[in-house]
């Protein structure tokens, strides 16, 4: 018996219009693609939708800075995301953009109906304003010295160095980043919806098991704080929708982002003939609508987004599945180390589904972050899907089509070992639909070895050459390939290119149901490699072409480091050369108690020792460093610190956070020496 059809919508975040696609977006991709696949070829009816998040200051900014307007920007950018999408492999039934007339209209339906029912009001606030471009200014666009440690060049909400938060009009010294004008408190009034009003909803909802314990637990801490007034409108100039019957009054780009799926589904059921936008989106709808994001948005989807709809009179989402971040080789994704990459860049060097077999590999229903290590994903990639899966088919293919007539036996040899393939269908299902990716590639390359143990034990390529095991060759071989075809099916939602190629050799259409069933006298076509082994010199290529290069160009991107961090006046060749840099060895590093950034070093001189504050701690830690040599600064002036006297500087550099380096002299190298 077919078990009922479901009736399913799923959707990704909608990535913002403002930069390209990279790998920790393609994670979230391929997860829900993954998971679509999968209801599909199980016989659900599973709709997915995606857009291009188009709002807000940023995108509005960028595109004065390019000289478009931001409607052009915006189009240019989100059919650069469809094909890198598509490119990947990731099909939505609908890729849309949220400056769209349904989203407009959905936002508009959604905020009169909160409005009507008394869940927004009104009140003035007093925010920074620069008055050179004429506009409130998002706390991150503002930078000045830290309130607490007196820093220079520090964000809005935190300083860097002494890691304080703060709200940005306690900066000293503020200005703003778009112009660098000074800016000014402002009065403005703001509209604000009723959030608090919705706690009981919300702990109900997330206790109906929609979302992940982590984040239940997350969200609990949450609302121990206590619900706030969401402010959900921004002022003129803002690039975006502007609110009913409030002129020069925008949504807060948060408001229509999650309407954005709506409007999607909407555009989607537009151009569909007989799919209805109300049997997925009424109160009591009996689809299923589920999010997939990442977990530095939870907030939006898990408080304000059901309280927006359960006011505005729609379903809930019954799930909100959430993911953690990608780190590459361990470390936070970064553009110096060429470790940020570009869904473009990874295609103009390397198949995309070895990407997408990694991340399933590697993906549960965890929140937890996902490492990118490239020697493992070789590894991986190699050992498995080459070395396992598509070596079985390359090692049986040619003798059925040389010797067999390009013919499968009628015979079956080995039921038990058939069975067993067939009956992993059940959990390799459940993991899928649980999304333990994970664990379903664990019991799919579990079989992948028996198949090969078994081709192993029977050694077609010796038998092949005995007249009387023709029979028995033949009936070795198109097991091989029988149990070949089983893997493809079970991989199919994975690694989809992969799949249609194995479907023209095997001459077959590989249904979810095709896991249970053999193909006898069946004709299959010639065998082509159906994948290369990953080389480790295209990914290293790949890298190569991440880094981003940091020298100036002739147009400032308001984004470029040299736009916040002018470079400074030229200094003498006569001032360079009074700086006297000397080898050190690190005898003893040890972390400072209530320092966040500094660790404290002993630096051996061969002579003399020096005591030196570096504030190196997010890079380092001090195990890794005693007992290493370095250059350090050693005529600077020793200066007081909250925590000691530091007499002197020893040289890192980097962007900042994981990014930094000391250098590294040679072993060879004497403490004390002169460094030219
Ligand atoms: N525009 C909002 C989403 C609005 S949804 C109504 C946004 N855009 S984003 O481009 O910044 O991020 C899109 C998705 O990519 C988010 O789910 C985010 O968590 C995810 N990721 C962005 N960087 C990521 C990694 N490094 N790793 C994994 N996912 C990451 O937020
Ligand atoms: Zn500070």
């Amino acid at each position: 018996m077919p078990q009922k059809t479901r009736k399913i919508l799923v959707t990704s975040a909608l990535p913002y219009a403002n930069g390209s696609i990279h790998l920790g977006h393609l994670l979230e991709h391929i997860q829900t693609d993954i998971w679509t696949r999968f209801q599909r070829m199980r016989g659900h009816s599973c709709y997915s939708v995606c857009a291009d998040d188009a709002h807000g200051t940023p995108v509005m900014l960028k595109a004065q800075q390019l000289g478009i307007t931001p409607e052009q920007m915006v189009a240019q950018t989100r059919d650069e995301h469809h094909q890198d999408l598509l490119d990947f492999g990731v099909e939505y039934d609908n890729y849309h953009v949220t400056h769209s007339d349904e989203n407009k209209e959905l936002c508009e339906l959604v905020y009169n109906r909160l409005d009507e029912a008394g869940y927004i009001s009104k009140r003035i606030i007093s925010q920074l304003y620069d008055p050179e471009k004429e506009m409130f200014l998002p706390d991150r666009f503002v930078q000045g010295t830290c309130p607490k440690c007196g820093a220079e060049d520090q964000n809005g909400d935190s300083c860097d160095v002494c890691s304080a938060t703060y709200d940005p009009t306690e900066l000293k010294k503020p200005r703003s980043v778009v112009s660098g004008a000074e800016p000014v408190l402002r009065d403005s009034e703001h509209y604000f919806f009723d959030l608090p009003q919705f706690q009981d909803m919300l702990q109900d909802w997330l206790q109906s098991g929609a979302v992940q314990p982590e984040i239940a637990n997350k969200l609990k801490e949450w609302f121990e704080e206590g619900m706030h007034q969401w402010d959900i409108s921004r002022d003129a100039p803002y690039f975006g929708f502007e609110i009913p019957n409030a002129p020069g009054k925008f949504f807060y780009v948060w408001v229509d982002a999650p309407v954005g799926y709506m409007a999607s589904f909407k555009n989607l059921c537009d151009k569909t003939k007989g799919l209805s936008f109300d049997e997925y989106w009424d109160k009591d709808s009996d689809a299923e609508l589920y999010h997939f994001i990442g977990k530095d948005i939870t907030y939006f989807h898990c408080l304000f987004w059901p309280a927006m709809l359960e006011g505005a009179g729609f379903r809930k989402p019954t799930g909100v599945n959430v993911h953690g971040f990608v780190t590459v080789n361990g470390a936070k994704m970064s553009k110096s180390k060429g470790t940020f990459i570009k869904g473009r860049t990874y295609l103009d060097h390397l198949n995309p589904e070895y990407l997408r077999y990694y991340f399933a590999s590697k993906l549960s229903d965890a929140v937890s972050d996902i490492d990118l290590n490239f020697e493992d994903f070789a590894q991986k990639v190699n050992s498995d899907l080459v070395g396992k899966v598509v070596n079985i088919a390359s090692r049986c293919a040619s003798f059925i089509t040389k010797r067999f007539d390009g013919k499968l036996s009628s015979n079956v040899l080995e039921p038990e070992l058939v069975a067993e393939f067939h009956q992993a269908q059940g959990s390799i299902a459940e993991a899928f639909e649980k999304r333990q990716y994970h664990k379903a590639i664990r019991e799919i390359m579990a079989l992948a070895d028996k198949a090969n143990q078994f081709i192993d034990s029977n050694a077609p390529w010796v038998t092949i050459k005995d007249e009387s095991k023709q029979q028995f060759t033949h009936d070795v071989c198109s097991l091989g390939i029988n149990l070949f075809r089983i893997l493809v099916v079970y991989l199919k939602p994975v690694v989809p290119i992969l799949a249609s190629q194995s479907e023209a050799f095997l001459n077959d259409e590989l249904s979810w149901e095709s896991s249970q069933s053999v193909l006898t006298d069946h004709p299959i076509n010639k065998f082509k490699a159906l994948m290369q082994r990953v080389d480790m010199d295209k990914v290293n290529a790949m890298v190569e072409d991440s880094k981003e290069n940091l020298e100036p160009t002739v147009t400032l991107d308001p984004n470029s480091p040299l736009a916040k961090d002018p470079i400074a006046e030229t200094i003498s060749f006569e001032d360079f050369a009074k700086i006297d840099l000397r080898i050190a060895r690190i005898a003893k590093a040890e972390h400072v108690e209530k320092a966040d950034k500094l660790l404290r070093l002993e630096l051996d001189l061969g002579g003399e020792t020096r005591q030196v504050f570096a504030g190196i701690k997010s890079a380092y830690s001090p195990e890794d460093l005693e007992g290493k040599l370095t250059v350090m600064v050693a005529n600077l002036a020793p200066r007081k610190m909250r925590f000691g006297m530091s007499e002197g500087m020893v040289l890192a550099a980097g962007p900042g956070g994981e990014d930094l380096w000391i250098l590294q002299p040679h072993e060879g190298a004497q403490p004390g020496m002169k460094v030219k």
